[in-house]
């Protein structure tokens, strides 16, 4: 390949990278829709939909993870953490849930570690109260 000298090593590690964090970003939500929707409720539940919910609903689900990790990035952390190893100790969720619907199921080996960063930096920036962002 010819590669312009003007062109530095770094700056072609920067331009083939750019086009797959965008990527990753509109990812969070098709990664939702196949991993997580079958699940987890996007809308609050109707009448209907409460008789029938395997999982708390994820803005119930969200308002529970900010008000105890207020700050995005360990909240991404623990929710990226959480898919991939579930446990009563960990769980922020209210204990009627897990007594209800038992623990989530790890996801791991269902999401790569990057689509597990994807997902919960979505459900962080979708769900929930919006108190600081
Ligand atoms: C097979 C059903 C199922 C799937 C699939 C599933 N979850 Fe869950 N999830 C649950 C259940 C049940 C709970 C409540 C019990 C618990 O907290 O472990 C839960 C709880 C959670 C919690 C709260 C954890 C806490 O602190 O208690 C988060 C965050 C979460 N899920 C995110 C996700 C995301 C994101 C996905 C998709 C990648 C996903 N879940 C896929 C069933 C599921």
């Amino acid at each position: 390949m010819l590669i312009p000298k003007f062109l530095t090593f770094s700056t072609l590690i920067a331009l083939s990278i750019a086009p797959v964090q965008s990527f990753a970003q509109e990812n969070g939500e098709s990664l939702f829709e196949q991993k997580c929707s079958m699940c987890h409720l996007k809308q609050r539940p109707s009448a209907e939909e409460m008789k029938n919910m395997i999982a708390p609903p994820m803005m119930g689900v969200m308002r529970h993870v900010k008000q105890a990790k207020p700050d995005r990035a360990e909240a991404i952390a623990f929710i990226a953490d959480y898919l991939e190893a579930p446990a009563q100790s960990k769980a922020l969720c209210m204990p009627q849930s897990i007594a209800r619907f038992g623990l989530m199921p790890s996801q791991k080996g269902n999401l790569t570690p990057e689509e597990a960063q994807t997902v919960a930096a979505y459900v962080y920036d979708t769900f929930g109260p919006r108190f600081n962002r």
